[in-house]
């Protein structure tokens, strides 16, 4: 067996484990805090009642909010900064996928130095990293627990992949109760992201047996609790749900993704579409596409998929996409890119951009670029 190795922050899971922030604060050795979250988490209360605990624990704190969808890296450069003059010791990133990724890129700068642009790709960060303090709002983009940190060069119009074991946060504090704030647009939205999570790091070629289970079971909780979640916000359904977007995130962050993640990170970066729009439209067809190299395993996820299996392994995996299919459109996601993009004029472009995107490497099937573009229509 190849070596593996497996990171993770202290997790930190449950109902009311929001208010143990402070604590986990200090643990960290925080007397000045800096908080990064966005306007809209502020609208949910979320950050009141942040600073509300860290007043009422007597702990100093610094608030910035320029994080918006497809972070940027100017704004990762505007937070180090204010890191630095405000003199803080300590950063917790409250929210989705786009405030804690912003947070770690202000924090691989605060430690390193440079540009953001010095780090793109993987293990270019060689410095010790502040203490980062996590609590995800979203049950879905796994960077709460994630080596991997992502954000948008704006004068290349492109995503960069930043990956390394020091940008693992130090604790993950998963309060479930901070997804009902969600609506059912954004939970939908991130729940199929985290299953583009699972699924493509079981497919990934570091897959381990430390991150095939956890992929499988987050994608039978996904597939069993999404509707109730969408449709009525059960809090079990919901609880569910934080439990699975953390499963797929221990498993992608040790285990790496593939096409379909190079392809929404390039998607974005050119289109400026909200990450969690396209992976609805993009991972049947990145299935299908991958099937011919991964068939037992692509096997197992159609019989993870539809809770059984059909007559041979061809049959269950193509079963399993096409009842994947069908569960989105149910659900009212997304299933052509052309229903999430204005025009098809920059596919080219994406499919060039995808091919050098790190996922690529770890794609259980070597693609070239015409490839990937024949993915991108046949998505259209
Ligand atoms: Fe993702």
């Amino acid at each position: 067996m190849p070596i593996t190795k497996y990171a993770l922050p202290d997790i930190i899971f449950g109902p009311g484990t929001f208010a143990r922030m402070p604590l986990c604060a200090r643990q960290l050795g925080a007397q000045r805090v800096l908080l990064v979250s966005d306007p809209g988490v502020e609208r949910a209360g979320w950050v009141e009642q942040a600073t509300d605990l860290l007043r009422a624990d007597g702990l100093e704190w610094v608030y910035y909010n320029e994080c918006v969808s497809n972070p940027r890296d100017t704004a990762v450069a505007r937070g180090a900064e204010v890191y630095r003059e405000e003199r803080a010791d300590v950063i917790v990133a409250l929210g989705g996928g786009s405030p804690i990724d912003t947070a770690k890129g202000i924090a691989a700068l605060v430690g390193n130095g440079g540009r953001i642009q010095d780090y793109e790709g993987a293990n270019k960060l060689r410095k010790p990293l502040p203490p980062l303090l996590c609590l995800p709002t979203t049950a879905g983009s796994g960077s709460d627990i994630s080596q991997f940190c992502i954000i948008t060069d704006r004068k290349r119009r492109m995503k960069m992949s930043i990956i390394s074991r020091t940008l693992t946060p130090n604790i993950s504090i998963v309060d479930p109760l901070l997804t009902h704030t969600c609506d059912a647009r954004l939970l939908l939205a991130s729940a199929i992201d985290a299953l583009a999570h699972a699924v493509e790091s079981y497919l990934s070629v570091l897959s381990s047996p430390f991150t095939e289970g956890q992929a499988l079971e987050s994608v039978d909780r996904i597939m069993r609790f999404l509707p109730a979640a969408v449709q009525d916000k059960k809090p079990e359904a919901l609880e569910r749900l934080s439990i699975a977007s953390t499963q797929a995130g221990m498993s992608f962050s040790n285990a790496g993704l593939g096409v379909g993640h190079s392809l929404a990170h390039t998607l974005g970066g050119i289109y400026d579409v909200g990450h969690g729009a396209v992976h609805s439209a993009l991972l049947p067809v990145v299935m299908e596409y991958n099937m011919r190299d991964c068939l037992e395993k692509m096997a197992g996820i159609g019989r993870c998929i539809m809770g059984g299996e059909l007559s041979n392994a061809e049959d269950t995996a193509r079963g399993g996409i096409e009842y994947l299919r069908n569960f989105f459109t149910r659900l009212g996601a997304p299933v052509r890119l052309s229903r999430v993009l204005p025009d098809d004029t920059g596919l080219p472009a994406v499919s060039v951009g995808a091919l050098q995107d790190v996922c690529t490497l770890t794609n259980p099937r070597t693609p070239h670029a015409g490839e990937l573009l024949a993915l991108c229509r046949e998505a259209w």
